[in-house]
């Protein structure tokens, strides 16, 4: 703990405030991935759907608090491009969709914000065969959609602000960081 406050204060302008902390949103997991096996956990075939790289460290906690034999697959996307603002275009980067043919699946992210990028993943996961599809978010943004998306669990809701850590970053940083902060915005 004293090592990441001494890399904040190295970073000094960075991270404007802590937002949620480490604890708060371990605990939190707790709550939700229970609220996740209760609906979820007699399921013959679960799959875990991770959305790269967001979503990294928020499923590998969550999937240790899931004691089922899950699989795990990853999606790779990409809608914000390294900047501020989502650009509006959802591109998969990967060449095709997991297997996911009659199975129950939980797609994970890090935050929902327009709602595009999970939309699209829904929908494809849908195309590709699934018999259901879930979703569950560390954090969503209250604030109006671009399309019609909510989340089936949502950790935490926050207000319309950049944030870093715990899997979100700012151009490839801050993923590493244990807790969420707002990022400072230098003019
Ligand atoms: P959409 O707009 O499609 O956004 O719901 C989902 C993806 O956009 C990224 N995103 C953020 N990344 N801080 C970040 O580091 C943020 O405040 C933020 N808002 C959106 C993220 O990759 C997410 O998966």
């Amino acid at each position: 703990m004293v090592l990441w406050g001494v890399f904040v204060l190295g970073m000094e302008s960075v991270i404007e405030r802590v937002l949620i902390t480490e604890e708060e949103i371990l605990a939190r997991l707790d709550v939700v991935a229970a609220e996740v096996m209760a609906e979820l956990g007699d399921a013959e075939e679960l799959v875990v759907v991770a959305l790269l790289k967001g979503a990294l460290v928020f499923v590998a906690d969550m999937s240790r608090r899931m004691p089922v034999p899950l699989v795990m697959e990853c999606v790779n996307v990409a809608s914000y491009h390294g900047g501020l603002e989502s650009s509006g275009e959802v591109k998969f980067l990967d060449a095709g969709m997991p297997d996911v043919r009659g199975k129950k699946v939980v797609v994970m992210d890090d935050i929902l914000d327009t709602g595009l990028t999970m939309h699209a993943v829904l929908r494809e996961l849908m195309e590709a065969g699934a018999e259901r599809v879930w979703s569950c978010v560390l954090l969503s943004k209250r604030k109006e959609r671009a399309v019609e998306c909510e989340a089936d669990w949502v950790c935490f809701e926050i207000d319309d602000e950049f944030v870093v850590g715990y899997g979100l970053d700012f151009e490839g940083r801050y993923r590493n960081l244990p807790y969420v902060g707002v990022l400072r915005i230098k003019n």
